[in-house]
């Protein structure tokens, strides 16, 4: 895998990771703080008898209320402003009219385009008295995306991000998904590299200062393995057990790592209760 400069290349995927200058990474803050403030605006309204239509329509709002457009709407196909995934769904759930229901966990996973800049952030919503099990991977899930974002050094490795994560997570008797990873992202969407939410240290490629990706981990209680549904989207577990997911979206700094997307309002650990 070869660097380049981001100003240098056209936008789009070259096989190259982009890295990023000063300019690059105050777009990035701007866009990435945009989506953390659609989020906490979210926890106040995500409440039982809520639907996830609803919340995709407030985001929708949101998004444009702030000059910027959610860049899943029609992204290969996809119709909707956010993915909303409940319960033992892992990621990419459709918004839709069914209201959410008392015990139900909920992750929203928004991503905001503002000045051409993606901020891309998930978080998990617990609808009122939720389960001591689920409490607990609501806990975990979080705790695993610090400790992978924690890891992010220049000369440090993919495989580092990865490595804090599995073996934290595996400790706690539950299981990192491996179908879906984390993503390079700036004026694209999905850009190399792929973030993987397991792995070795040292294993990967070189971090670098200017490098801006996200961590995403995905973590069930039960076994890992995912199936998607016939609409062609949904990821649910294979073994229907409850599966959460946390997003930042992060940049690699001379001396660590910046987290773009985090939350003004200070909502970090969950559950965030209305
Ligand atoms: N926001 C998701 C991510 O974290 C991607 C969703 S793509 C969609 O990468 F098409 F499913 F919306
Ligand atoms: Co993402
Ligand atoms: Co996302």
């Amino acid at each position: 895998m070869t660097y380049v400069d981001a100003a240098c290349v056209p936008l789009r995927k070259t096989g190259q990771i982009k890295i990023y200058g000063p300019a690059a990474f105050d777009g990035m803050r701007k866009a990435g703080r945009l989506a953390a403030e659609c989020l906490d605006m979210l926890a106040e309204e995500i409440k039982p008898g809520v639907s996830s239509a609803r919340i995709d329509r407030l985001v929708f709002e949101f998004g444009l209320d702030h000059h910027a457009l959610p860049a899943t709407l029609m992204y290969r196909g996809y119709r909707k402003a956010t993915c909303t995934s409940i319960n033992h769904v892992v990621c990419h759930g459709i918004p839709g009219e069914k209201p959410l229901r008392e015990g139900d966990i909920v992750n929203v996973d928004v991503t905001l385009i503002l000045d051409g800049w993606h901020g891309d952030s998930s978080r998990m919503y617990a609808l009122g008295e939720i389960p001591r099990r689920a409490e607990r991977l609501l806990e975990v899930t979080y705790e695993a995306m610090m400790r992978g974002i924690a890891a992010i050094k220049p000369g440090g490795s993919t495989g580092d991000i990865g490595h804090a994560i599995q073996t934290y997570v595996e400790a706690q008797q539950m299981s990192v998904v491996r179908d879906f990873c984390g993503h390079g992202l700036g004026r694209l969407f999905h850009d190399e590299p792929n973030i993987v939410h397991v792995g070795r240290p040292g294993e990967g490629i070189v971090l670098k200062p200017g490098m801006f990706f996200t961590v995403e981990p995905m973590i069930n209680l039960g076994r890992p393995h995912v199936k998607v549904l016939s609409d062609g989207w949904t990821a649910v577990t294979r073994d229907r057990s409850l599966s959460a997911q946390f997003e930042h979206s992060v940049g690699v700094t001379e001396t660590g790592v910046e987290i773009f997307t985090l939350s003004p309002k200070g909502l970090t650990r969950p559950p965030y209760r209305a």
